[in-house]
């Protein structure tokens, strides 16, 4: 086989890849902060049980979850980071009690060696592990279980009469029995993110957040993976700066063609029918920016719009979960249609039935997609009772929409997937010039399903730190892994169509980028948890692959010039110019991968610099940047490129 040694490596970086991710995933699982069966006082009172800090979380996700604030820095920008809060409060509210009993009014008011003094005891107080595994029970103090009752008032307060600031408008959750369940997650998150592990001095969630009161700060591991990340990222840039230089440089194209190779190809009835999927993709983005709009002004007004009550019918957590599953739902819409667009070209006929599928899977998307928003809404706004999970929204972040709509979603994308294979397969018996390159796009079709189904891995009641594993399976291993192969596939593959590009110098480009790539991609996936209750081994392997993520998106200006030159090939092929707007967005997506992805995903990877800006703003900065900036600009680029082949008469003018 001519590739045979990039094949070998890409089967070796999935399968060491893969036992990486598995295993250490699975020990960091099994470790993660206890939830422990009663949690009782010193005098053996009994506060709360493990069964109401699960309902608990449930209530939480049953509001929004990670779309109104963050817990351990993960969801919302608006509202705080409830974990980080409530032990921000906790801390104050044991102080200030302690300073009463000194005579004090507060503590703020005593002198700096008396508050040191006490800052200490906090300190010593809230990091000692008092949790019994064997019995299952914690045992707390009076004083934190005092300041229990006055937080569980509060967020009930929050909650109940809403509170502008936070965009939480007045009834969020006004069942009592809720309020106080919501309250004593509240207070987990917070006991796993301010308590020592066993035997060690680092909580739960390494430290995080940042809180002085109790001592949480940056470990030592935090800062020494942090240092470690940048320097592999410099090793990696100059071993592939010498790869390159080792490289033999050849044309991107060996002779352009003189007509355009697509022209006078009569589309098949399954390329045409894509064409309503696109008019779809285009609806669905004129939403997502508006209500993106509506998100952003919550912001100021809390819970109007420009002093319109918008919040009664549409408030903050629904508008967010709308924003981004709708940004979700028209990316994949776009890659669905551009991936039976082109089935039929790359088969060199239509399967039979094919325009009957693609039209089948059209309503199912439209169902899927109408479905689940409108679960989102009911579910969200406490209109669903005990269905909320299954038909509104599961209140994580990117993965929200409700568990039967999300087996929908998967069995839509295992019927794309077969509609696919039906094209596809004729063409792989080939075993022609183009048979890697389509193995390759065979994966990553593969993959997209395969992924999306780790999302199913976790329950209802899962406990966070595995519902956080396998999201990110879904998540990161879609948008750090396997989209970016499909991606480079894709584009290659319409290069190579269009003959701008020589099926051997595409198919050699993509299985070395793909092999570079999920290197540090899959692995990488560590990096979304380092402080979700996972272990130090996490962080130090998060930190550092991710690191290596970085490295193909440093030199990705050589793929964005080589784009370049093609929209600029239009002095010996004029035809080129119809095809100007779609290159011009894979160049986009080649600039928003090193900016977006590479340097602002750099920004916020050490773990250090992480552990102070997790949950706030530059995460979105990178978040926006990367998914708009690489597969919102590829979806646009496809629809474009798909649109200009199915309507020639449509010149550039109609496009912009
Ligand atoms: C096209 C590629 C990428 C896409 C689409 C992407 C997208 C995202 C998204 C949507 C988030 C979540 C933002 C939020 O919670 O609001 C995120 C978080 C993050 N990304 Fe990326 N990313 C990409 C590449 C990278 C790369 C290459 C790195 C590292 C060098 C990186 C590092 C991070 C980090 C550290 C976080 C925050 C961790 C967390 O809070 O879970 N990303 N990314």
């Amino acid at each position: 086989m001519q590739y045979k040694k990039l094949w070998v490596a890409f089967g070796l970086v999935m399968l060491i890849g893969f036992a990486v991710l598995g295993g250490v995933g699975y020990k960091a699982i099994n470790n993660g902060p206890p939830i422990p069966g009663q949690v009782v006082t010193a005098d053996g009172r009994v506060l709360f049980t493990g069964e109401t800090i699960r309902d608990g979380q449930n209530v939480w996700q049953s509001t929004g979850g990670q779309e109104i604030g963050t817990i351990w820095g993960h969801g919302a920008y608006v509202a705080p980071d409830w974990s980080a809060d409530y032990l921000h409060r906790q801390s104050e509210i044991v102080l200030n009690r302690w300073a009463r009993q000194q005579g004090a009014t507060s503590y703020s008011e005593l002198p700096a060696e008396q508050r040191a003094a006490l800052q200490g005891r906090l300190t010593e107080l809230t990091r000692r592990n008092t949790y019994n595994k064997a019995t299952g029970t914690l045992v707390l103090d009076n004083d934190r279980a005092a300041a229990f009752d006055e937080l569980a008032a509060y967020y009930a307060d929050v909650y109940g009469r809403g509170r502008n600031e936070y965009a939480i408008p007045a009834g969020a959750l006004s069942d009592p029995t809720k309020q106080h369940q919501m309250a004593t997650f509240f207070f987990w998150t917070a006991w796993a993110a301010s308590t020592n592990r066993p035997g060690q001095e680092v909580t739960y969630t390494q430290n995080w957040p940042h809180e002085e009161l109790v001592g949480n700060r940056p470990t030592g591991a935090t800062i020494v993976w942090s240092v470690i990340s940048f320097v592999l990222l410099l090793a990696g840039i100059g071993a592939m700066v010498w790869y390159f230089g080792s490289q033999e440089h050849r044309p991107v194209t060996e002779r352009m063609p003189s007509r355009d190779p697509l022209l006078g190809l009569k589309p098949t009835p399954s390329q045409r029918a894509t064409v309503k999927y696109f008019f779809v993709v285009a609806a669905l983005w004129v939403v997502q920016v508006a209500l993106g709009g509506i998100v952003a002004h919550y912001g100021v007004e809390g819970s109007s719009f420009y002093g319109i009550p918008l919040a009664k019918y549409l408030p903050y957590a629904v508008a967010r979960t709308w924003h981004l599953q709708i940004g979700i739902f028209w990316i994949a819409t776009s890659w669905l249609a551009t991936g039976l667009y082109i089935v039929p070209a790359v088969s060199g006929r239509e399967p039979k039935g094919q325009c009957f599928g693609v039209n089948a899977l059209f309503v199912a998307v439209v169902a899927v997609v109408v479905g689940s928003l409108a679960g989102e809404w009911m579910g969200i706004q406490q209109k669903l009772g005990n269905l909320w999970f299954w038909f509104g929204a599961q209140g994580y972040e990117y993965v929200d929409l409700g568990r039967v709509w999300q087996i929908l979603l998967f069995v839509g994308l295992l019927f794309w997937l077969w509609l696919m294979w039906r094209g596809i397969k004729p063409a792989l018996a080939r075993r022609d010039e183009n048979h890697s390159l389509l193995l390759l796009f065979l994966v990553s079709s593969i993959a997209i399903p395969v992924f999306y189904a780790a999302g199913l891995m976790y329950g209802q009641r899962s406990p966070l730190i595995t519902a956080e594993y396998w999201r990110w399976w879904v998540v990161h291993l879609w948008v750090e892994g396997f989209f970016e192969v499909f991606a480079t596939v894709v584009i290659a593959f319409l290069l190579t169509r269009l003959k701008l590009l020589s099926v051997s110098t595409a198919t050699r480009g993509v299985l070395f980028s793909t092999v570079i790539y999920l290197s540090g991609g899959i692995i990488g996936t560590f990096h979304h948890l380092y402080f979700t209750g996972a272990p130090n081994s996490v962080l130090a392997l998060g930190a550092v692959f991710s690191a290596l993520e970085v490295v193909p998106l440093v030199l990705i200006g050589f793929e964005a010039w080589e784009n370049i030159r093609l929209s600029r090939g239009t002095a010996q092929s004029p035809w080129i110019s119809a095809y100007k707007w779609p290159i011009y967005f894979f160049v986009a997506v080649a600039f928003w991968n090193f900016v977006g992805a590479g340097l602002f995903g750099f920004m916020i990877n050490p773990p250090v610099a992480l552990y102070y800006v997790q949950g706030l703003n530059l995460t979105p900065v990178h978040g926006h940047t990367a998914l708009f900036g690489v597969y919102g600009m590829l979806g646009l680029g496809l629809m474009l490129f798909c649109l200009r082949a199915l309507r020639p008469a449509w010149r550039g003018r109609t496009v912009r």
